[in-house]
């Protein structure tokens, strides 16, 4: 039996719509990765969805003066119609509003009460007089105690990255009156996750060597080293899922208690429309369960979640969570709030079909060790010199050629030198070299060595110039053409993960209709002599220095 993947990409919030930074920490990573699962023949679910509960949503319904519920269908709307367009290409794009999603949160909450997995614990909490309130989370900004950022909301810092407790925040300021937040005493339900510790500890020492990150593992040891305490998972607000428990009225289940467990309600929705089994994709050890996010969710990823998958008693461990640093803009920091961000639907409006250029520059730019720049010259220089001049040249020269000389039909292999024979060799290699990069989460690596492939071929018909010989060695010619028909076969292929709708294009220019699995992306194999290759077409054009600077006036005066 092939093996079984649940991947999913990180619930984005509701509450606006997306950037680059999302795309770059968790999207473009999962999406490369679950179309190169698929091309391998993997039985793969890639699951997201709309994070529709959370201080974050209420805020958001407070700023734009509507209801959560409309902020939530406002923003579930365009985030799903984003990826769509996109193309990322999710199984199922879930909400955390649907119905079965409540009763799967409630259900693990019910259950876990059943196992001793809580504790009721009276606490003091921060309280907004003058609004009637009390202040989780995002209720409440301030000082992060990490970075010192100013404007650090209560459950994390967008700044660092740092997951905040809201009492952790100095000179903590209430968002709903701007007061310094009273105090004033309540009970909750905490996770006992000191209980958890030690299975943690052992988990997570067995993931050494097992291609987890050093910046994930890392971060998961500092927070073991610390020592887990106990954590409350419910909230006194009325936006969220109601605690099914006596003595939980008015009381909703924390955010992050809800989300992760949308993964699994998502994958019941997506298995009841497509008559599959979700248990397999949950329970089943040989399942491989890959969760894509951005560094500011680690701790919920690789603790919180683990520790209630466990305490269930039957459901699998995440596999690995690649998580990736962040995304800054031009030098400065992205932020939602100050406005400094591409947005997607903007992108896709002044750059229409240029989805592969933004996703091949936020690939071999991605954060994927350490927080990365985007910058408008980096974008325009990667698509001039190495989109256009490199990939699509090669392409073009290729397939023009072959129409000039063979009438569009591919001419015979005939004898092969030793250069011949090294491009060969590349080619034969090149899924191994670029599929054990990709399973290794190195994606940028990946689409260098796809990119190395064009160069590769461009080298190639520099140094043969068939132009050259067409006069006199057209015998040569032949073999030359030949040999570079597969270096564009190869490219064909083995560019649809990072770059899927050029490799669709390639595709139909190259007139190929048989798609083999990953391992079979071979010479010699999928296109022969005598095949009739389709009309040549640019794949990419060049943006010019106006391009640029519009969008860099766009950033400066918002
Ligand atoms: O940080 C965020 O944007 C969260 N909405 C991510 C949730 S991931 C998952 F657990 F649902
Ligand atoms: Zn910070």
């Amino acid at each position: 039996m092939s093996e079984r993947y649940t991947v999913t990409a990180a619930l984005p919030y509701a509450n606006g719509p997306i950037h680059i930074g999302h795309l770059a920490g968790a999207y473009i990573p999962a999406d490369i990765y679950v179309r190169y699962l698929r091309l391998k023949g993997k039985d793969v679910v890639f699951i997201c969805g709309s994070d529709e509960h959370g201080v974050a949503i209420s805020i958001k319904a407070k700023k734009e003066g509507i209801t959560p519920n409309e902020v939530i269908n406002k923003y579930h709307n365009i985030i799903k119609k984003s990826f769509e367009k996109f193309g990322i290409s999710f199984d199922h794009y879930s909400r955390t509003s649907s119905i079965i999603h409540k009763t799967t949160a409630q259900d693990f909450f019910k259950k876990m009460s059943q196992k001793k997995c809580f504790m009721l614990k009276d606490t003091i909490q921060y309280f907004d007089k003058e609004h009637h309130q009390f202040l989780p989370d995002r209720f409440v900004t301030g000082e992060c105690p990490k970075c010192g950022y100013e404007n650090a909301y209560g459950d994390q810092c967008e700044a660092c990255g740092s997951s905040l407790n809201v009492e952790d925040l100095i000179n903590p300021k209430s968002t709903l009156s701007g007061n310094e937040p009273t105090q004033k005493s309540t009970s909750h339900w905490f996770l006992k996750l000191d209980e958890s510790e030690k299975f943690l500890k052992e988990w997570i020492d067995s993931k050494k060597n097992k291609n987890w990150k050093s910046n994930v593992l890392g971060q998961v040891k500092s927070w073991l080293d610390e020592g887990l305490k106990p954590r409350a998972v419910t909230r006194d607000l009325n936006w969220g899922i109601p605690v099914p428990l006596k003595g939980g009225e008015n009381k909703v289940l924390y955010v992050w208690f809800d989300a992760p467990i949308g993964y699994i309600s998502a994958t019941k929705e997506w298995a009841n429309l497509n008559n599959k089994e979700w248990e397999s994709y949950w329970k089943e050890k040989e399942t491989k369960l890959i969760h894509f996010i951005g560094k500011d969710n680690i701790v919920f990823h690789c603790i919180i979640f683990p520790a209630i998958l466990k305490s269930m008693g039957d459901f699998i461990l995440p596999t690995n969570v690649p998580a990736n640093e962040f995304l800054n803009l031009e030098g400065k920091k992205l932020s939602t709030s100050k406005n400094w961000a591409i947005w997607l639907d903007d992108f896709m409006i002044d750059f229409p079909g240029k989805q592969d250029v933004l996703r091949y520059v936020l690939t071999v730019n991605a954060p994927e060790t350490k927080d990365n720049d985007f910058t408008w010259n980096d974008f325009q220089l990667k698509n001039n010199s190495e989109l256009v001049a490199i990939y699509g040249n090669f392409v073009n020269r290729v397939t023009v050629l072959i129409h000039k000389y063979y009438r569009g039909v591919v001419p015979s292999k005939n004898e092969l030198n030793d250069d011949d024979n090294y491009i060969f060799d590349q080619l034969t290699k090149a899924p191994i070299k670029i599929g054990s990069l990709i399973n290794e989460f190195k994606f940028r690596e990946g689409c260098k060595e796809m990119m190395n492939l064009a160069r590769i071929g461009n080298k190639y018909l520099a140094d043969e110039e068939p132009w050259k010989k067409i006069k006199n060695h057209t015998k040569r010619v032949e073999t030359i053409m030949y040999n570079a028909v597969q270096i564009a076969v190869s490219l064909a292929f083995l560019s649809a993960p990072f770059i899927p709708e050029t490799s669709e294009k390639l595709l139909k220019i190259l007139n190929i209709k048989i798609y083999p699995t990953w391992n079979h992306i071979l010479p010699n194999k999928i296109i022969k002599s005598g095949h009739e290759i389709g009309t040549p077409k640019l794949l990419f054009d060049k943006i010019e220095d106006e391009q640029i600077s519009i969008q860099k006036e766009k950033l400066i005066n918002r």
